[in-house]
């Protein structure tokens, strides 16, 4: 949430901001800016909306400055408007901030500065960084001290970005609980809230760990606590391909990705499973490009990191508890994990909302695995409930697409999905890249505990294999997906239902409806409908059954007809030569067969698709839906 971008060097540094800012937009499109110094003067661009708005104003005024910083952001505080916007200058015009983050004592920093005589133009938490500084500085001392004597008065997360006019030479960046990486090239250096953005121009990559101040200039960075002891840490190579941003023939990233996910199985299974008769193995360490097919062009590779799980047989063994958090897709992703879980190893599992943890006992022990589930790896609530049950003593792991993300710095156990970059904001292969971990982890427990006897662990293995043919053959028929879904775009409402393992799948249909359409929709257990939600049901609301032969199958179609007696519109994913289904439904976006426990790889797919169709046929903005971001680093 919210991206912070820095360079200095030879170029023209708006150009260069801009192009770092374009890999920064999924983590907000609300307003962007930059401040760059220009014949030593502090000058600011910014503009509310896209970072399209910001880039019309850089090419009409074409600054030739060969400093600056940049923001992109997703509104907490004040409404996105250009006021708003970052960055925000000190009330001598001299000192520019851009700030990732929420300084939860700001309304009391403001009142002490707005007494002291400085004065505010925005409505944000942010603003009062750059004034403090600009107090602090008053009080004399060099920049550094000053940056370190104002942070003492923070309270919160944050990652900064500060240029004063008087230090044209350097750039100052802070990580407080977030992601900052300094790029360092051939007589300048890059900043970015996440290191993708300064892969285009480097691989030599500093990260700024937790509670760190940076100096960058042209010939490097020196790294300070926020004590202001130097910090000696030497740059890490990371893969060099660059980061392609290609739709690929498609209309819309999206789709793409939905496309995208058959390959994205595939190179998942292949990683951790290389034979059905072998065992699960996640002690792979970095990405293994032998396995690269090289036909997903946007492929973001590990910069070597080791990842992988390391715990060993007897502390697999010794696990009593599980406890899983993650937010949104990620959690409905974590729901059909504890199902597994509990199904194929017998542990206790207990998947909460990250940001529910917050203020409550959490029930962890040493003999608790917490694992955090998080596609960008950043999502703050997430992070934070991993590190409260860290605390508590318990193992941790991390499962996400994202080998150099904040997650993969606090837990020695991390499984990374092979997907490449999601540039939609909306998940959708990252989901599937979640399921297909939680299938490998449970068969994995389940092998290493003795709870799964090999010749089921074989042929579940075998299954899932035949799991991307299912998905080229689901999206083979995307076309007939597409002419059902048109016919519901009109709704107001929308209600998905599902039991057991496609419980979840009926909340993340729901979802992905309600982001990329913002068709009000809900999803329900199919048995709850009759303790409550069926009274929203009449003609004019569509339910979608998720409808899969196995052990809830008889009753998820009697919790359908319950909503048919209802009169509401009636629509079932169902699997090839359901005609019980056929009768019931008054529209079938069909699947092939598949076993139940496998099912919400594949049942998910139709209703990716319905929810993208009928996004882009009323028109809305597909990848970047409004109010959304893809990373969440805000609690
Ligand atoms: O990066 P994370 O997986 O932690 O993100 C969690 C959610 O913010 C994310 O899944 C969100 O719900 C997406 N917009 C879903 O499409």
């Amino acid at each position: 949430m919210c991206g912070i971008v820095g360079y200095l060097g030879p170029l023209k540094a708006a150009p260069v901001l801009l192009s770092e800012l374009k890999c920064l937009e999924y983590r907000g499109y609300d307003s962007a800016g930059v401040a760059v110094i220009e014949d030593g003067r502090l000058c600011v661009m910014k503009a509310a909306g896209k970072l399209s708005n910001l880039e019309e104003i850089l090419v009409q005024k074409g600054p030739t400055a060969r400093v600056g910083i940049g923001h992109t952001r997703w509104a907490t505080h004040g409404v996105p408007n250009d006021t708003n916007a970052h960055p925000h200058i000190d009330s001598t015009g001299k000192i520019a901030v851009v700030h990732n983050g929420i300084i939860e004592n700001f309304e009391e920093l403001k009142t002490e500065l707005i007494g002291l005589g400085y004065a505010f133009n925005s409505d944000t938490d942010s603003e009062v960084i750059a004034h403090l500084i600009s107090y602090e500085l008053s009080q004399g001392g060099e920049m550094l001290d000053v940056i370190l004597r104002s942070l003492k008065r923070l309270v919160g997360a944050y990652a900064l970005g500060i240029v004063s006019q008087e230090h044209p030479d350097r750039i100052y960046a802070v990580n407080h609980h977030y992601s900052l990486s300094v790029g360092l090239g051939q007589g300048e250096s890059f900043l970015a809230s996440d290191s993708m953005a300064v892969r285009q121009y480097t691989n030599r990559v500093v990260r700024l760990e937790q509670s760190e101040v940076a100096e960058i200039t042209t010939q490097g960075v020196r790294l300070f606590n926020f004590d202001g002891l130097e910090v000696k840490r030497s740059p890490i190579a990371m893969d060099s391909s660059p980061y392609v941003i290609d739709k690929c023939g498609h209309k819309h990233f999206l789709l793409k990705e939905i496309h995208e996910q058959p390959l994205v199985l595939r190179q998942t299974l292949t990683k951790y499973l290389r034979h059905p008769n072998h065992p699960i193995d996640f002690s792979v360490g970095a990405y293994d490009p032998s396995l690269d097919d090289g036909s997903s062009e946007n492929k973001m590779v590990g910069d070597g990191t080791a990842y992988g799980v390391h715990l060993t047989d007897e502390e697999i063994k010794g696990l009593n508890h599980i406890n899983i958090f993650a937010c949104g897709t990620a959690y409905h992703a974590s729901m059909i994990g504890k199902l597994l879980i509990e199904e194929l190893v017998g542990i206790p599992v207990a998947v909460d909302i990250a940001s529910e943890i917050r203020g409550r006992k959490l029930l962890v022990n040493e003999s608790t695995l917490a694992i955090a589930c998080s596609q960008s790896g950043e999502t703050a609530d997430t992070l934070a409930a991993l590190k409260e049950a860290k605390a508590r003593g318990a193992y941790t792991m991390g499962i996400t697409n994202r080998a150099d993300s904040h997650l993969a710095q606090i837990t020695p156990n991390l499984i990374v999905t092979e997907c490449g970059i999601e540039v939609s904001v909306a998940a959708t292969k990252t989901y599937l890249a979640q399921l297909a971990s939680y299938y490998l982890l449970a068969i994995y427990l389940g092998e290493k505990r003795g709870t799964l006897p090999p010749e089921k662990a074989k042929a579940l293995k075998m299954q899932l294999n035949a799991i991307p043919t299912m998905l080229e053959q689901i999206l083979a028929r995307e076309e007939q997906y597409k002419d059902i879904s048109i016919k519901y775009a009109d709704a107001h409402d929308v209600v998905f239902i599902g039991r057991g393992v496609n419980f979840p799948t009926a909340l993340e249909g729901a979802l992905k409806l309600k982001e990329l359409s913002y068709i009000h929709a809900s999803g329900y257990a199919a048995g709850e409908l009759k303790h409550g939600p069926i009274a929203v049901l009449d003609q004019n609301v569509p339910v979608i059954t998720v409808l899969v032969p196995g052990a809830v199958y008889e009753k998820t179609l009697s919790n359908a007809q319950e909503a048919r007696a209802r009169k509401a519109k009636m629509i079932v994913v169902a699997v090839d030569g359901d005609e019980q289904a056929a009768r019931t439904f008054d529209s079938v976006l069909s699947i092939p067969p598949v076993e139940e426990i496998l099912s919400p790889l594949t049942t998910i797919v139709p209703l990716q698709l319905l929810s993208y169709f009928i996004s882009d046929y009323l028109g809305k903005d597909v990848d970047q839906p409004r109010n959304l971001a893809k990373s969440v680093t805000v609690e």
